[in-house]
């Protein structure tokens, strides 16, 4: 039987911590006060005050997988820019082509044949016929949604409940305790309420999906193949099968979304385990950090999709974006892609994750933590219960919001950046043995720390 945690010593810790990354930052605090004057919260998005400090740390500059402050301070970046940063900050390859393609147009409303290249090596890689272009991998799941409906003429999708997919309408709804479907707890003026637009169930629970799908008026699914957004939560095994049967079986088309699951190999979660979505979305490390998402699809979608399409309308059918498979961003693509995103760098990385892992687990092992580590790729993370979730509302429900406080920002003041909204690590093409080292014994100093 594992120790349980003293709660009001944990409090304490975390205001010690917390007068501690006051003092050790005195110039961002400027900063921030300066930020509150004319931006809201005083950061350029509202998400930005969630941090573990009590202000937000300004950042100098960064490359590879370290970053320092406008304080002087140097960190290890196991954030990486929540995925957009996956490659390494600056990668030199993509800052090569970069700058290269910027001197000569970033962007024009006419493809570049980097564009070609690109839809060529996502074929390769993902195994769908056709690809599209966004500037965010929301904008591709908006987009391959939108597709979906207009092909099958249905009008809801099924989302999985605590999922995340970008900020699209339609999937901030969750199930109460009484498996009640409602809007997202936190959902921003949504245009109208969720539970008429999608069904929701949890992962892994495939009676759910038999039952929601039967009633033949869903669209499409939108799935993480392990999701990733309320903690990792593997999917049972033949999970994926009967995910793909069953919405064959009922007319419904299948969206699996690789943006945080490309950390599993080079084609992602789809590649290594032959998945055969009707689409696959991506984004943020696509290009190496430079806003690019993508959408592809079947050569039966194609079909259907070019049969209802008024080609005279496409550009006002609600499928857009201006600087969407803009030359500044195709050409990083291809860089990142070619260069960046290769089979040898996933090997390195899986080999640090690997040590990530057993540097943490030997820590919860010393000091008899009820904790647990679970892994996809290069992607590690750590969760303060004994047995892997098998859903979002179990995983939900283990969330110590104190605790996760008190372990970032004992990361963050002893320079390690930590995914702030669970966590996570994710290992980059810079990262070392050493950061990893480093890591581990910040991680077990916070543990002895906590057990007194
Ligand atoms: C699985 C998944 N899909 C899509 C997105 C949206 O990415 P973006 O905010 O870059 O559009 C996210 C963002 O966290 C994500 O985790």
């Amino acid at each position: 039987m594992s120790r349980t945690l003293d709660h009001s010593r944990l409090e304490r810790l975390l205001r010690e911590e917390e007068e501690k990354f006051h003092v050790e930052h005195q110039v961002s605090y400027g900063l921030y006060q300066r930020a509150l004057q004319s931006m809201q919260g005083g950061v350029p998005m509202l998400w930005m005050i969630r941090w573990a400090g009590t202000f937000p740390v300004f950042v100098k500059e960064a490359k590879g997988a370290r970053f320092t402050d406008v304080d002087g301070r140097s960190y290890i970046d196991f954030c990486l820019g929540d995925t957009g940063a996956m490659t390494g900050h600056a990668p030199d390859a993509t800052l090569a082509a970069m700058n290269a393609q910027a001197a000569k147009g970033i962007t024009l409303m006419l493809p570049t044949e980097d564009s070609i290249w690109v839809g060529e090596e996502l074929q390769r890689r993902f195994g769908l016929k056709y690809w599209q272009f966004t500037l965010t991998a929301t904008d591709a799941n908006r987009f391959a949604i939108r597709m979906a409906r207009h092909i099958t003429g249905r009008s809801k999708i099924l989302v999985f409940n605590y999922c995340y997919h970008g900020s699209v309408d339609e999937t901030f709804i969750t199930l109460d305790e009484e498996g009640t479907p409602g809007s997202r707890h936190g959902n921003l003026g949504p245009s109208v309420n969720p539970v008429e637009t999608t069904k929701v169930i949890e992962f892994n629970d495939i009676p759910a999906l038999e039952t929601a799908l039967s009633a033949k008026d869903v669209a499409v699914v939108l799935a993480e193949p392990v999701m990733t957004n309320i903690g990792i939560i593997h999917p049972d095994p033949g999970y994926h099968e009967s995910l793909r049967e069953i919405t064959r079986c009922n007319g419904t088309l299948l969206i699996i979304d690789e943006t945080h699951t490309l950390c599993t190999s080079p084609g992602g979660y789809t590649g290594k385990h032959n998945l055969h979505p009707d689409f696959l979305t991506c984004g943020k490390s696509l290009a190496g950090g430079i806003p690019a998402g993508v959408y592809g699809f079947s050569q039966e979608v194609a079909d259907a999709f070019w049969d209802k399409l008024e080609l005279d309308q496409s550009d006002v059918g609600g499928i857009g974006g201006t600087l969407a498979g803009n030359a500044l961003s195709v050409a990083a693509m291809r860089a990142t892609l070619e260069h960046v995103l290769t089979p040898p760098m996933y090997e390195r990385c899986e080999k640090l994750a690997d040590r990530y892992e057993e540097g943490v687990l030997e820590s919860i092992k010393t000091f008899d933590l009820p904790w647990i580590v679970k892994r996809l790729g290069f992607r590690v993370e750590y969760w303060f219960r004994q047995t892997p979730p098998r859903n979002g509302g179990e995983a939900n429900a283990a969330v110590d919001c104190v605790l996760d406080r008190f372990m970032h920002l004992w990361a963050l003041n002893r320079g390690i950046l930590m995914t702030p909204f669970h966590n996570m690590a994710l290992i980059s093409a810079d990262t070392t043995e050493a950061e990893v080292d480093y890591h581990t014994k910040v991680f077990s100093e916070a543990a002895q720390a906590l057990v007194g």
